[in-house]
């Protein structure tokens, strides 16, 4: 392949990342880990599954960033997942020093590269992975809307015995309990759902979905949700690789849009080549304001912990 993205965090989020990114031919896989074997082990067993899998994509595992050099995208999921009863947000401190850690390495290596950022609590995290690499805005997003929103298509699809490609879905704010899914951009057939479905079921399924992660994690118990994380990260990966300009809720660095200044949180952004080509500002109501801007105090109370941590 002729580009190369780098997966750090060889766990559950990270090597099914590396499987999807391999399956679909995106690109050469690096996958680091800090854990010794790890990282090689899955990359040898997911290079032996090609075989079968057909696909030319080489993937290798290591513990080393050298190996990285020069990779065109990197997907930032080392850091340690949630446990029944935590919040994102107290993952904070563990995984804002796991994250300094790591990018400061990938900066170092592959100075070019588009950052997507996934571990939690996630808008922080984005803050972090800026600061330490010093990349530009546009090369540094987190993946949380599209996961969000793929988590809310599913429910609204399960509600309607509709397929889930018909589906189509918009959430905004920060990835946490404050996020705001937005039921009149959120459409089945092109059909708002608020034509649809009843206000009860709506908000049941917009809880829903808010809850969506913590769901997973009581269910799990011992982790969080991998799959539809990671496909949720390949996804914006392929809209940069083959510079599709897709157009995808994610978090990006906000400065005087939708009236949030100097924060990471989730807003729709076109994904090409040079990472975010581009923030999309939609009409909202005064609801809706409301509650995004609520979303933004939130994540501004993290980036204000953030602070206080690395004092
Ligand atoms: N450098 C590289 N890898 C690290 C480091 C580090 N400094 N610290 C931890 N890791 C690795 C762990 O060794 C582990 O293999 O990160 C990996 C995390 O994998 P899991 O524990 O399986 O967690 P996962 O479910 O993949 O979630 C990762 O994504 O969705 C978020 O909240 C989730 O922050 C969590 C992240």
């Amino acid at each position: 392949m002729d580009k190369k993205v780098t997966i750090v965090g060889a766990g559950f989020v990270g090597a099914t990342a590396a499987q999807r990114m391999a399956e679909k031919e995106l690109a050469d896989v690096v996958l680091v880990d800090i854990v010794e074997g790890v990282p090689q082990g899955k990359a040898l067993d997911l290079t032996q599954a090609a075989a079968v899998e057909k696909h030319d994509s080489k993937i290798l595992g290591t513990n080393a960033y050298e190996a990285s050099a020069n990779s065109d995208i990197v997907i930032i999921t080392a850091g340690i997942p949630r446990k029944p009863g935590m919040s994102r947000d107290d993952l904070l401190s563990t995984n804002a020093g796991i994250m300094k850690n790591v990018t400061q390495q990938i900066a170092k290596y592959s100075p070019n590269a588009i950052l997507i950022i996934v571990s939690n609590p996630l808008d922080a995290m984005c803050h972090v992975a800026h600061q330490v690499s010093g990349f530009p805005k546009n090369r540094v997003i987190g993946m949380a809307g599209v996961l969000d929103s793929a988590r809310f298509r599913a429910f609204i699809a399960m509600e309607l015995n509709v397929s889930i490609e018909s589906t189509h879905a918009f959430v905004l704010g920060g990835h946490g309990d404050t996020m705001v899914p937005l039921p009149r951009y959120s459409t089945v057939g092109g059909i708002p759902i608020t034509e649809l479905m009843s206000k009860d079921r709506i908000d049941a399924l917009v809880k829903r979905t808010a809850n969506g992660g913590a769901e997973i994690v009581s269910l799990l118990k011992t982790g969080s949700a991998f799959y539809a994380p990671a496909s949720s990260a390949v996804e914006m990966a392929k809209a940069i690789l083959l510079d599709k300009k897709t157009v995808l809720p994610c978090a990006a660095y906000l400065e005087g849009e939708y009236g949030i200044n100097g924060l990471f949180i989730g807003v729709p952004v076109k994904l090409g080549k040079a990472g975010v080509e581009q923030v999309i500002e939609i009409k909202l109501t005064d609801d809706e304001k409301a509650a995004l801007h609520k979303s933004a105090a939130a994540v501004q109370e993290l980036k204000s912990a953030l602070a206080k941590l690395s004092k």
